[in-house]
């Protein structure tokens, strides 16, 4: 549909500011589904088409919402949820997992029932992984083999210790958001992951006064009101690793990021970068809601190979795509273990990550669950590379296209605005490229 020419680009030096993180946007959208009757102002949300998903699915159910100021937005929750109606999660798993665990246990009328579907990809993704745990709480869920659609009769659930063989931020939180609503207000639900996922979800419902605890791998949480309150959302991280990567990998060149969040269990990229030689510094950081954000400043590098083991793969899950394109320019072997969930993203991702690098040249073999690179390789161009309607594999052709001898094609573009709309807009002062 929409096919653009990127180009070699050097010597490029310039500071940018990505777009607000798709996760924290997403998680302060659908808590409004259990804020009961209170509002809050979202400041700097994401704009992606992921999280317009959840802005919809909230206001179907039945919260308010005004935007203001372009980046702000005022959510009024309703006292009961609209029921007996189907939400469409479009390509958004966040929102699909997210949403099953909250409305199998929300307060409707009795026999109310909720149908979430979603689009091709989506409808293939695997939803056992909270269907499972909340069926053990007493959820009542219908389901095609485990993937959507579902049809969701809310029930009052009961808590328990749930040990995940998965680190899935959407599983855990899933399961949080549902343990809010739990029987007996005295006994928490524990949920164990094997690795610490993403944490947003805790620091909100922290944020919110939830009664939730965390030690190491465990979290539990107690059956909570939630008092709302102001969030204030930062740039996003796995937007802004395409631009590090450009500023790594490009010759010559320097870049600031300004205003990134930098929550630990999201960065594990850059100290991925770091040891290999990236030149990355830090500065200006500061917390707010209990996430912690900063400017990243970066330059041209020259990078050596490394292993990643399974315990380092959540906290760099999305940023997978793109460092197996800064592993073709490192030198020596570098292998990535334990990434088996790559292959249950929006798309295949093990696949399209090698299928695209092996065509501009690069030495990289797929393995059950991850991928071997040897480096440093010149990439080729002048090929046509496929996004497979996969935002994140879409900007990773983009970034190789820069390093590239000849200049590449890429299609259907569009995808890319499922997590990142002003990705071409950003990149218009500082790279090569143009629509045809
Ligand atoms: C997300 C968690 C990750 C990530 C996805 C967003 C989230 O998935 O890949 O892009 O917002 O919770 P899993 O935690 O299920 O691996």
């Amino acid at each position: 549909l929409f096919l653009i020419l990127v180009e070699k680009t050097n010597n490029f030096c310039a500071e940018i500011e990505v777009n607000p993180d798709k996760s924290l946007t997403h998680r302060a959208f659908l808590i409004s589904l259990l804020t009961k009757d209170q509002n809050f102002k979202i400041v700097n949300f994401s704009n992606a088409k992921d999280c317009l998903t959840s802005l919809k699915a909230i206001q179907k159910l039945g919260c308010k919402v005004k935007i203001f100021e372009k980046n702000k937005i005022l959510i009024q929750s309703p006292t009961t949820l609209n029921s007996n109606i189907e939400i469409d999660c479009e390509n958004s798993g966040t929102t699909a997992r997210l949403l099953i665990g909250i409305l199998s246990s929300v307060e409707v009328e009795k026999g109310a029932k909720f149908v979430l579907k979603g689009d091709k990809s989506l409808l293939q993704r695997p939803m056992k992984r909270v269907i499972e745990p909340l069926e053990l709480m007493g959820a009542k869920i219908l389901h095609n083999n485990f993937t959507l659609p579902v049809e969701i009769t809310p029930q009052k659930l009961y808590q328990i210790e749930y040990k995940s063989k998965i680190a899935s931020a959407q599983v855990k939180s899933a399961i949080l958001f549902a343990g809010l609503n739990c029987q007996n207000k005295n006994t928490p639900t524990i949920f164990n992951e094997p690795f610490q996922s993403r944490n947003h979800t805790e620091n909100l419902l922290k944020l919110f006064n939830a009664k939730i605890e965390t030690q190491n791998l465990k979290t539990s949480l107690f059956p909570s009101n939630l008092e709302a309150k102001e969030v204030e959302i930062e740039g996003d991280f796995s937007s802004a690793a395409f631009f590090i990567s450009a500023a790594i990998l490009c010759q010559n060149s320097s870049l600031i990021i300004k205003n990134v969040n930098l929550n630990p269990t999201r960065t594990m990229f850059l100290e991925i970068l770091k040891k290999m030689g990236a030149k990355i510094e830090i500065k200006n950081t500061n917390c707010k809601n209990f996430e912690p954000f900063g400017d990243l400043f970066i330059e041209s590098s020259d990078l050596k190979a490394i292993e990643i083991e399974p315990s380092l793969v959540p906290a760099l899950i999305d940023e997978l795509p793109i460092l197996g394109l800064v592993f073709s320019q490192a030198d020596g072997v570098s292998v990535v273990k334990g990434a088996e969930e790559l292959k249950y993203k929006e798309s295949n991702r093990i696949l399209a990550i090698c299928e695209n690098l092996k065509k501009l040249g690069a030495k990289i073999e797929p393995t059950h669950d991850g991928f071997i690179v040897a480096g440093k390789t010149k990439l080729k161009g002048n090929v046509v590379l496929q996004g497979f309607n996969d935002h994140r594999i879409l900007m990773t052709n983009f970034i190789s296209g820069l390093i590239c001898e000849k200049p590449i094609k890429i299609k259907d573009f569009e995808w890319v605005d499922i997590s990142f709309p002003n990705f071409l807009k950003i990149s218009k002062n500082i790279f090569n490229y143009s629509i045809i």
